[in-house]
């Protein structure tokens, strides 16, 4: 099989590469590296079976002739991460959309039918405080901030894009809802929470907690994440298929923070940070996201092997030992 991955030189992204490798079949990654990096596809870089051009999705001349190749393809560049998100509500708004309709239209025009599984999110569901989220339920969008739900708001339209290309031109799509995800190479640069406190724990600074801790997450490790991607896209349809893509085990951030201090010996105390001070702005927080897997569980087979537990201290490890032989 020949696997195009948007933004497979990101988190997620690059372990789907490495996925897809492993199975014997062709990977093509196309990456501007605004967030993803080099590093995350160096243990590949040399595999014959892998190619990566450096290009920004929205404006890549070889799109055209690249879509046809594909007997697959993965959409997941985007812009993420909730402090490029509140700094650059623009180039949300333009990157994902733009990029997602730029795909689109190129699989249209190449005539051609590649499974293709776009990347969307739990952010979508907005401010609900349901137990479990259900891909049926109507969506919550705040009209008061709107930077704040930009990201939301461009996965939701690049929902729409990717439901009406099926539709209409007859393309097998599928739409995967991602909830936090977790694991190896993903960076907390940008405000993931999990990659934050490990750094923090293991260098006995104090763990920043952001708000007042009680918002709740379901967190699945990437390397599950990957397997359950891999079986959705084979079940695109043309009618479109969405899905959320996470673990239903809910912890508070709170506790989260407890448990990394837990698993890593560590001495760090916790810090509760107001949002104004974190992200320099008032910033309206999800108060709980946990998803309802039933469609999932229904479509794939594979369950998820890792614990939150396991994937901590995996990531403990290793930050343990990028500390240890990093330069003095
Ligand atoms: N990680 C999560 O918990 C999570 C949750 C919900 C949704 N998602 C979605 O999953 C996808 C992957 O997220 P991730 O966590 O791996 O983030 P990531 O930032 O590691 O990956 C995104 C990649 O896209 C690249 N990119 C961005 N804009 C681009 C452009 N215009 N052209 C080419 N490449 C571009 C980045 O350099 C990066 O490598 C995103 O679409 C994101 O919205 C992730």
């Amino acid at each position: 099989m020949h696997v195009l991955i948007t933004g497979g030189a990101g988190f997620i992204g690059s372990h789907l590469a490495e996925l897809h490798l492993a199975q014997g079949h062709k990977v093509h990654v196309v990456d501007d590296f605004s967030t993803g990096s080099p590093a995350n596809i160096e243990p590949f870089v040399h595999n014959p079976d892998f190619r990566f051009t450096e290009a920004d999705i929205a404006n890549w001349p070889e799109l055209s002739q690249t879509v046809p190749w594909a007997d697959r393809i993965y959409h997941m560049a985007a812009v993420v991460g909730v402090f490029r998100v509140l700094d650059e509500p623009i180039r949300v708004m333009t990157t994902n959309v733009q990029g997602c309709d730029m795909l689109l239209a190129a699989v249209h025009k190449g005539g051609w039918k590649p499974q293709v599984l776009i990347a969307s999110s739990s952010e979508i569901y907005g401010p609900r405080v349901d137990d479990k989220l259900s891909e049926d339920m109507d969506l919550i969008i705040q009209p008061d901030a709107p930077p704040r739900w930009n990201y939301a708001i461009s996965k939701l339209a690049d929902e729409a894009l990717t439901l009406s290309y099926g539709h209409i031109h007859d393309i097998p799509v599928s739409i995967a809802r991602l909830f936090n995800t977790v694991g190896p190479r993903q960076t907390g640069r940008y405000g993931m929470v999990i990659p934050r406190f490990v750094r923090q724990a293991v260098n006995g600074e104090p763990l920043t907690v952001f708000g007042d801790g009680q918002q709740r997450r379901s967190f699945v490790d990437v390397r599950d994440t990957v397997v359950m991607l891999d079986q959705v896209a084979g079940k695109a349809s043309t009618e479109g298929i969405i899905v959320n893509v996470g673990h239903d085990r809910e912890i508070s951030i709170m506790d989260l923070a407890r448990l990394v201090i837990e698993r890593a010996g560590s001495d760090s105390v916790i810090e509760i940070i107001p949002y104004e001070v974190a992200y320099g702005q008032p910033y309206v927080d999800i108060r709980r996201r946990r998803p309802d897997t039933r469609r999932l569980h229904s479509m794939v087979s594979h369950r998820p092997q890792w614990t939150l537990e396991a994937t901590i201290d995996d990531l403990i490890r290793a930050a343990r030992q990028a500390r240890d032989t990093a330069p003095a």
